[in-house]
């Protein structure tokens, strides 16, 4: 298959793109990524040398940029180029709106036209905050931040392109990942390499907000089977079953990095905070996935690949992000 992936040089993107090569020895592969602060070549340093796969710089808000993207061909596109962070669209939210929601609809309008079939990747943000129980697919679209807002309007809109024009779209909503490649403003790499250059770990409010952990590789084996085998028009949550407060991440985190409790800097809770996620997974259960890495597996899996890849964390912690962090934990 001729695949188009939007946002490859992040981290689910890169990750994903890696599997495909991998999985499907007749793939091809184009990925359009704008290189923003989170998109970072070197996550695929090591597949840019294979023919099948092809690397386009351009931007999916501009019609152009997607229109040239889609000429090369493509049987199905996955869009996972977005604005991430929950921290920074409540500082800066345009970003969001314009990349998260203008950007979608760019895609939808040219996978429209031609005929190719999508598949957009959301959070499971959109349904916000559950105190028990697990939202499933049919739950209603509650978000509460700048970032899960955008991202539910983007879900509204494939909706109705599939309703208005039988678009073949379909929507992943997954849980919270980690794993290599993972920008280091998101907590667990956050923490992770904190710790390493002997720093403390910022922990918000009283860490009782709960988060469901999925290891990025499931997550991606989740997505190429719904590209594959879902039903146009459906949606499917993905999660790995494995709910942590953040306080309980923080000490598995400190446990396997030989930290104490003297490493843990309590901060101002961050506006908004959704409590806790949680979704119903059956419905891609039913086609067959399920979660390979339990959570301390896949966390031990994940601190020692920040252990062993400093050359690529240490950069990135002393450009953009350095300013970023300064500003937002000062000396922490
Ligand atoms: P990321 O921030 O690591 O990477 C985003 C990528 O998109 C970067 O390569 C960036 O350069 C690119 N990009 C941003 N704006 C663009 C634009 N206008 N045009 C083209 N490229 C652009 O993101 P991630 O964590 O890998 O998330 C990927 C997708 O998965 C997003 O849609 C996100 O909402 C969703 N998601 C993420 C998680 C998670 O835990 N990380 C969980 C659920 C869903
Ligand atoms: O649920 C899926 C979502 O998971 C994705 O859609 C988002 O793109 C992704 O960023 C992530 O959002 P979260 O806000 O849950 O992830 P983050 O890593 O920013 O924070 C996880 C939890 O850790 C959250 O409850 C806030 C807390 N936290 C985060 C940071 C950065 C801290 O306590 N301290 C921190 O410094």
């Amino acid at each position: 298959m001729r695949v188009l992936v939007t946002g490859g040089c992040g981290f689910i993107g890169s990750n994903f793109i890696r599997l495909l090569l991998q999985e499907h020895a007749e793939d091809e592969v184009l990925n359009l990524d704008k290189l923003t602060y989170a998109g970072n070549p070197e996550n695929l340093k090591d597949v840019e040398d294979d023919p099948r796969y092809n690397f386009m710089k351009g931007d999916i808000c501009d019609a152009r940029d997607v229109e040239e993207a889609f000429s090369w061909g493509p049987e199905a596109v996955v869009n996972f180029a977005a604005e991430t962070h929950v921290d920074r669209s409540i500082t800066s939210p345009e970003d969001f709106i314009r990349t998260d929601v203008l950007g979608t609809y760019r895609i939808l309008e040219e996978a429209r036209k031609e005929g190719v079939r999508l598949l957009h990747i959301s959070t499971d943000e959109v349904y916000g905050s559950i105190e028990s129980g697990s939202f499933s697919e049919d739950s209603p679209l509650m978000p509460n931040s700048p970032y899960s807002a955008s991202k539910a309007a983007a879900d509204l809109l494939v909706r109705a392109y599939v309703r208005t024009y039988g678009l073949e779209a379909l929507i992943v909503r997954s849980s919270n990942n980690y794993g290599p490649y993972q920008y280091p403003e998101k907590v667990i790499p956050l923490f992770v390499t904190n710790l390493l250059e002997g720093r403390k770990v910022p922990l918000y409010g009283e860490g009782k907000n709960v988060r469901d952990w999925l290891y990025v590789e499931d997550n991606c084996r989740a997505i190429d089977l719904v590209l594959r085998s879902g039903s146009p028009g459906q949606i499917y949550n993905v999660g790995g079953g494995e709910e942590r407060t953040n306080l309980e991440l923080t000490r598995a985190i400190l446990e396997i990095m030989g930290a104490g409790e003297e490493s843990v800097e309590r901060v101002p809770d961050r506006p908004g905070h959704d409590l806790r996620y949680s979704v119903d997974t059956r419905k891609v259960r039913g086609l067959g996935w399920s979660p390979r890495y339990d959570f301390e597996t896949g966390l031990r899996k994940t601190v020692a690949w920040y252990r062993e890849h400093t050359e690529w964390w240490k950069p990135i912690k002393s450009g953009e992000f350095r300013r970023y962090y300064v500003e937002k934990y000062g000396d922490i």
